[in-house]
C-alpha cells in the first residue's frame, strides 16, 4: 500500500543505500525508475559517477561561495544530470545539503531537495531522509543553516522534512510498565525531583518557570474550567490554583504520584477533581464527563509523540471552540533543527482537528550541571523553550483566534508574549549542544587546510626550480 513504510528490523521491504528506506508500495516503481537511470552501468560505475558529480558540486559551491556566484545554478546542473548524487555523503559524512548550509543558499538547498525527491520518490521516511543526515560531528545541514542565521535556508530545511512520511511512534508498554515502578520524590522547591526507578527524571524542579508559563497560558484569567495531565511535581497545578480556576482536573496514573497528592491535600481540595490512578487512555469517560475545559495542559512521562496525537484527538470532544491547549514542548530536546520539526509537525497534526498552533520561545538559559548529576536521563539542552499555544477554532468565528492569541497575558518576568508560526528561527538561542559541535567541525576544517598548505609545501619543495640555460 502506498505510505506504508517497510520495517527495518524485519526487512520486509529492499533499501539501496543503507541510510534510505522506501514505502512498500512504491519500492518496485521506484527501483524500475532507478535502473532506467543508471542504462546498464555497473554498481561500481555507477557509484564513481555519482561521486564524481558530487565533488564537481562541492567545487562548484565553495567557487560560487567565494566569487558571490551563482550556487544555485551551479548546483542544479549537477544534480540535475545525476540526481542521485543530492543523497551522497563525501568527507566527514557531510551531503551537498550540508555544504550549500554553510552559504546559506535556500534556492541550492531546493534543487538539491528537488533532485532528491525525484530519485528516491517522496516516500523516504523522514528519519532516513537527507534532511536528516547527520556529518561526521553530528551536525545536519539545519543545524548549520540554523548557526550561520541562514532563515530561509532553515525554513527551506523545515518545510522539506515535515511533508516526509512519519510512521507514528507509541510507548504504550514502557508507560504501563513505568506505572508499575516504584518513585521516589527527593529535594524540595526548584531543587525538587521525580524520579523513577531507574533513577530517570520524572520531573524537575528547574521546569518552575516553564510549567508556570504554561497556566497563565491555558488559563489566561480567573473563572475558567481547566485540566492537566500528569501531576508530577505538582508545579502546574500549583500555578493553575493561584489563576484561581472555576474547576480544575487533574489526571493521574500512577498510584505514588496519587498517593503523593493525597499527603499534600490534593484529593479533598474544593473545586478540584482527581481522575486516578489511572492512565488517560482509561479515562477517557471520565474526562469527557468532566469537560469541555477552557484550557488543557498535557505533560505525561515514557511517553512518545504518537501517543500525545492520540490525544489530540479526544480535543474536539474536551476542549471547548475558543480553548487553549498546551503541552510539555520536549519532543526533540538535543538538536534545534529536529525541534523545528517536532513544533511544525504538531501545528499540522492540530491543524487537521481544527486547532490554531502558535509558538512562544521562552528564553530558560543553560540548565545548571548539577541539576543533571541528580537523574540519569539528560532530557532536555536547548536554550530555548518553545510553548505551544493551540486553541480551538470556533466554528462561524473565526475572529476568535485572533482574539485568544492577543489576550495571552504578560510572561511574570514582564515580557511581551511573542507568538510565532514557524516556532523556532535562527538567533534563537540554543547553548552547548550546538557550540560543541560546531566547535568540532571548525576544529576539523581547521587541520584540513593546515594539511593542504603543508601538502602544497612538500609538493614546492620536490619540484626542482627552473635553472637558466648556460649562455641564455
Ligand atoms: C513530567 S510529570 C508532570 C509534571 C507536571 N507538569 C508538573 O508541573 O509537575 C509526568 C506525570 O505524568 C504521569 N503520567 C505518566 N503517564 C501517564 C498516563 N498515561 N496517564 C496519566 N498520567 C501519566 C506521571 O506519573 C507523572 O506524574
Amino acid at each position: 500500500m502506498c505510505g506504508q513504510l517497510a520495517d527495518p528490523q524485519t526487512g520486509d521491504s529492499e533499501t539501496t543505500y543503507s541510510n534510505i528506506f522506501y514505502c512498500q508500495g512504491c519500492w518496485q516503481d521506484r527501483k524500475k525508475a532507478q535502473q532506467a537511470a543508471r542504462g546498464g552501468a555497473t554498481d561500481e560505475a555507477w557509484n564513481e559517477g555519482s561521486a564524481f558529480v558530487y565533488m564537481k558540486a562541492v567545487e562548484g559551491i565553495q567557487a560560487a561561495a567565494g566569487s558571490n556566484g551563482d550556487m544555485e545554478t551551479s548546483v542544479a546542473a549537477c544534480v540535475g544530470s545525476r540526481p542521485e548524487s543530492s543523497a551522497v555523503r563525501g568527507a566527514h559524512g557531510r551531503s551537498l545539503l550540508h555544504h550549500i548550509a554553510e552559504h546559506g543558499d535556500a534556492g541550492a538547498i531546493r534543487k538539491v531537495l528537488d533532485a532528491y525527491q525525484n530519485f528516491y520518490g517522496r516516500h523516504v521516511e523522514l528519519c532516513s531522509t537527507v534532511e536528516m543526515y547527520e556529518d561526521g560531528f553530528g551536525l545536519t545541514a539545519g543545524e548549520i543553516a540554523f548557526a550561520g542565521n541562514h532563515a530561509e535556508a532553515f525554513d527551506a530545511l523545515v518545510n522539506s522534512a515535515v511533508n516526509r512520511p512519519r510512521p507514528s511512534n507509541f510507548c504504550t508498554d514502557s508507560n504501563k510498565a513505568y506505572v508499575k515502578q516504584k518513585l521516589s520524590y527527593e529535594g524540595d522547591g526548584d531543587g525538587a525531583v521525580l524520579k523513577d526507578e531507574k533513577g530517570g527524571g520524572v520531573m524537575m524542579g528547574w521546569e518552575k518557570p516553564l510549567m508556570r508559563r504554561h497556566a497563565e497560558v491555558i488559563a489566561p484569567t480567573p473563572g475558567l474550567s481547566v485540566m492537566n495531565v500528569g501531576f508530577g511535581l505538582g508545579l502546574i497545578d500549583g500555578f493553575l490554583q493561584e489563576r484561581q480556576p472555576a474547576k480544575h482536573t487533574i489526571v493521574e496514573a500512577h498510584p505514588d504520584v496519587y498517593a503523593e497528592m493525597g499527603r499534600r491535600g490534593w484529593l479533598d481540595k474544593p473545586g478540584v477533581n482527581v481522575l486516578g490512578p489511572a492512565r488517560w487512555q482509561d479515562q477517557i469517560e471520565g474526562m469527557i464527563a468532566a469537560g469541555p475545559f477552557d484550557g488543557i495542559f498535557f505533560d505525561t512521562y515514557a511517553e512518545m509523540y504518537g501517543d500525545l496525537q492520540e490525544f489530540f484527538k479526544l480535543l474536539p470532544q474536551i476542549l471547548k471552540p475558543g480553548g487553549v491547549l498546551s503541552f510539555f514542548n520536549g519532543l526533540s530536546d538535543k538538536n534545534m533543527y529536529a525541534q523545528a520539526i517536532s513544533c511544525r509537525c504538531a501545528q499540522l497534526d492540530l491543524a487537521r482537528l481544527g486547532l490554531a498552533c502558535m509558538y512562544e520561545p521562552y528564553p530558560i538559559g543553560a540548565i545548571d550541571e548539577a541539576e543533571w548529576r541528580k537523574v540519569v536521563n539528560l532530557y532536555w539542552s536547548l536554550e530555548t523553550y518553545y510553548v505551544p499555544v493551540a486553541v480551538r477554532i470556533p466554528e462561524n468565528e473565526p475572529d476568535a483566534i485572533t482574539r485568544v492569541f492577543n489576550s495571552l497575558p504578560p510572561r511574570c518576568d514582564g515580557a511581551q508574549p511573542e507568538l510565532r508560526a514557524m516556532a523556532v528561527r535562527p538567533g534563537d538561542a540554543c547553548g552547548k549542544v550546538l557550540d560543541d559541535k560546531l566547535a568540532k567541525a571548525r576544529q576539523a576544517a581547521e587541520e584540513a587546510r593546515r594539511l593542504e598548505v603543508q601538502q602544497q609545501m612538500i609538493k614546492d619543495a620536490a619540484t626542482p626550480p627552473l635553472v637558466e640555460a648556460p649562455g641564455a
